[in-house]
């Protein structure tokens, strides 16, 4: 039996580094997509092939604690241990002496904030899963990516692989999840191309806040306010346009707060002027910052604001948000 699934990226559209004080975030999956196929295999070893995850392609196999073959490539390594602990949780609760082998590609570029690990997280959970006939809800494997993501990484919020999984809008506070309602969001990401390590800018915030708290504090409490304003125009009536105008300057506040804090970086806010000269009604940094991407609303001129992105020298991505989270996408016998 072979089972093919895929799991989305996810933007964070506001609130990034508040919430790591207790504030409200939202975050929405968009159509980038990771997939995993997976088969059992004869030698009981588990078995990742990587054939394109945006890095050179490579083959990786793991038998008990023991590394075959190993790639030099730092990020391609890091995604792997994802996988491979998402193989072995699922083992767990199934069997786990059976060999699995599994092969994943992915338009997702790995690095670039935009969830790459905990969406190969949650299509390998959901293809291993269904392989071994566990039924396991949508939730529920949100919560074993989660539990992939506290053993890799030491410490998360979670809120990734709850995208990943369920798919759509979701507010995230203090540990609980709330979906929002689904619309369309015409947004464009524009990736710099290089990366910020989340865990040295999250410190860096950390050490600002601690030298300065009257300053920093008023700053994220702004930060969760839009958050909230944010998720009230996400569960308001009103009219489409004047609700993309209203995000949009949320938007642009939410990216001023965060170059406050220092997480922007020249190309990052290059990229976001460039975006709003094109017409989009709000950009922002997605994410840690540092690199990484930003991400612009554009409700009439997507291609337009793409261009201005490219012509900045970032990689622009037209997307859309997307509606499903973890999708099985093919079960053969
Ligand atoms: C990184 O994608 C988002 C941060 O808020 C860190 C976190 O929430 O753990 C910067």
């Amino acid at each position: 039996m072979r089972v093919l699934a895929s799991a989305p990226a996810k933007v964070i559209l506001f609130g990034e580094h508040s919430v790591v004080y207790g504030k409200p975030a939202i975050a929405a999956a968009i159509d980038l997509r990771t997939y995993v196929r997976a088969g059992f295999n004869e030698n009981g070893a588990i078995k990742i092939e990587a054939r394109d995850i945006k890095v050179p392609g490579l083959t990786v196999s793991f038998s008990e604690n023991e590394i075959y073959f190993e790639s030099d490539y730092g990020k391609a390594a890091e995604v792997l241990s994802y996988v491979r602990q998402a193989i072995e949780l699922v083992r767990e609760e199934a069997d786990k002496r059976k060999g699995v082998t599994v092969s994943i590609t992915s338009q997702i570029p790995v690095g670039a904030g935009l969830g790459s690990s905990a969406a190969v997280a949650i299509a390998t959970i959901g293809a291993v899963s269904r392989l071994f006939g566990l039924e396991l809800t949508r939730e529920e494997i949100g919560k074993l990516g989660h539990k992939v993501e506290l053993l890799v990484q030491g410490a998360s919020s979670g809120i990734d692989p709850t995208v990943s999984a369920l798919g759509g809008f979701i507010h995230y506070e203090n540990r609980k999840f709330e979906r929002l309602p689904f619309m369309e969001l015409p947004i464009v990401v524009g990736y710099t191309g290089s990366s910020g390590s989340t865990k040295e800018l999250v410190a860096m915030v950390r050490r600002t806040y601690e030298e300065m708290p009257e300053v920093v504090e008023p700053l994220l409490v702004a930060m969760g306010r839009i958050v909230e304003k944010a998720r009230g125009l996400l569960l308001s009536e009103v009219e489409e346009r004047a609700r993309f105008e209203e995000l949009g300057r949320l938007m642009n506040i939410n990216h001023g707060l965060l170059d406050a804090l220092g997480v922007s970086t020249k190309k990052l806010s290059e990229l976001v002027y460039a975006a709003r000269t094109a017409g989009a009604v709000g950009a922002k940094i997605t994410g840690a910052g540092g690199g990484g991407c930003m991400y612009a609303l554009a409700p009439e001129n997507q291609s337009e604001v793409a261009t201005a992105i490219k012509i900045a020298g970032g990689v622009p991505m037209i997307t859309k948000i997307s509606r499903e989270g973890l999708r099985i996408e093919e079960v053969k016998p």
